[in-house]
């Protein structure tokens, strides 16, 4: 599966929501998740995302990541369209710390 990592928080481009065929990501406040169960490990949407976010779970030190997203996936709703990126996307953008400073 791939999962979404930290450079999605307040970034949020949402351009994978869009190429997913299986619809499988979900939206919070501050940030996207893949379902592990839905994703198909097809790897359209890795290159799609801005912010380099999105990776396959097989690379080194994903283990927190995995959790995370099969944590959120679910308790956060389904989501098929691109919404609105942030004002501020582009300043968040690679930031170091975005874990820590808003799920704490
Ligand atoms: Fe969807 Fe494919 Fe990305 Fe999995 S790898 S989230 S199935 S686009
Ligand atoms: Fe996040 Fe990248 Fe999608 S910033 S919302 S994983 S396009």
């Amino acid at each position: 599966t791939y999962v979404v990592t930290e450079n999605c928080i307040k970034c949020k481009y949402m351009d994978c929501v869009e190429v997913c065929p299986v619809d499988c990501f979900y939206v919070g406040a501050e940030t996207l998740v893949i379902n592990p169960d839905e994703c198909i490990d097809c790897g359209v949407c890795e290159p799609e995302c801005p912010a380099e976010a999105i990776k396959p779970d097989t690379e080194p030190g994903m283990e927190g990541w995995i959790a995370f997203n099969a944590k959120y996936a679910a308790l956060w709703p389904n989501v098929t369209e691109k919404g609105d990126t942030p004002e501020d996307a582009k300043e968040w953008d690679g930031k170091p710390g975005k874990l820590e400073a808003v799920f704490g």
